[in-house]
Formats: structure tokens, C-alpha cells, sequence
């Protein structure tokens, strides 16, 4: 059960910051500034929805953690603090100057420097915790 509730948590984390992605670069390249200005604002509604999803599964993680020292477990443990610290160090900051610069119209350098490090540092994150999906398949037996 505790481990059915961890791995949707996980995904769910992982298809918001795919959705967030996606529907950037989309906007990006499709859309008129008034509709990248409302896409910004919705990811920032959209960490409300994030954030207790990677908290739900950081803290579930850690339970299912408990005695266990195999391999894939040590290296999910690892990956966590590197998802926690780019989500909150990188992306929240990121999304807060983003929407904040699209509402207002100022669409700059300084916009574009932290667009694109936005883009990484969600790829990363999303790359980490695929990784740690494989390394969960593979610690419940099942990879
Ligand atoms: C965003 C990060 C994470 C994702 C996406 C994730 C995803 C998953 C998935 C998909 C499974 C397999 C479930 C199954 O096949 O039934 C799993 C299992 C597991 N995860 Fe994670 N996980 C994450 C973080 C963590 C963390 C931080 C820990 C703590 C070290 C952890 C510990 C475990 C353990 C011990 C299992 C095996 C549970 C069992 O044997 O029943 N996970 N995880």
C-alpha cells in the first residue's frame, strides 16, 4: 500500500514537471506573449500541486527506506536531496522571476538566461527522478 502510494506520488511529480516543460517550450515557440504570460502563472499554481507531491514522495520514500542498505535504495537516497535542492534552489525561484517578468510584459535577456536554466535544471530533475522509478522498479523486485 505505502509503496503503491510512493510510486504514484513519484510519477506524478515526474508527468507535472514533464507537463510544465513540454507546455514551456511550447508556448515558447507557438504562443503570443499574453499566452506565455499565462503559462507562467499557471506553473506557478501548478508548484502548489508539485511541491506536496515530491514531499509525499521524499517522505514515503524514506519509510520504505527504513533497514534497507541494497544498492538501488543507497542510490535513490542520493538523487532525493539533488531533486529537493534544484526544485527548490532553481525551479521555484525560476518560476516566481518568469511569471512575474512575463506579467509584466519584459521579455529580456535576463527573461531568456533564466528560461533556459529553468529548461535544464527541469530536465535534470526529470532525468533524476526517472532514474529513481527504475531504481524503485528494481528495489520492489520488479526491474
Ligand atoms: C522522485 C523520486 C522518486 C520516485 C519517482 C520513486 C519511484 C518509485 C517507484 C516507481 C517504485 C516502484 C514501485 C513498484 O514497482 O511497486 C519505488 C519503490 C521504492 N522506492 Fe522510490 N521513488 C522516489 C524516491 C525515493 C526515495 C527518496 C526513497 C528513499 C530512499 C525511495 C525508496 C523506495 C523503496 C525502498 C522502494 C521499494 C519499496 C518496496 O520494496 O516495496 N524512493 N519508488
Amino acid at each position: 500500500m505505502l509503496t503503491r502510494v510512493h510510486a504514484l506520488a513519484g510519477l506524478a511529480a515526474g508527468a507535472i514537471i514533464l507537463v510544465f516543460w513540454v507546455s514551456t517550450v511550447a508556448v515558447e515557440l507557438l504562443g503570443t506573449p499574453q499566452q506565455v504570460a499565462a503559462v507562467k502563472t499557471a506553473i506557478l499554481w501548478g508548484l502548489l500541486a508539485l511541491i506536496p507531491a515530491l514531499m509525499a514522495t521524499g517522505g514515503t520514500g524514506f519509510r520504505l527506506a527504513r533497514g534497507r542498505r541494497d544498492a538501488p535504495v543507497r542510490r535513490k537516497k542520493t538523487r532525493m536531496p539533488l531533486i529537493a535542492g534544484n526544485g527548490l534552489l532553481v525551479l521555484v525561484p525560476a518560476a516566481v522571476f518568469l511569471a512575474w517578468r512575463a506579467e509584466d510584459g519584459r521579455f529580456d535577456g535576463a527573461f531568456y538566461a533564466v528560461q533556459g536554466l529553468e529548461l535544464l535544471a527541469g530536465a535534470a530533475n526529470l532525468a533524476l527522478i526517472g532514474l529513481n522509478a527504475r531504481d524503485g522498479r528494481r528495489a520492489a523486485g520488479r526491474g
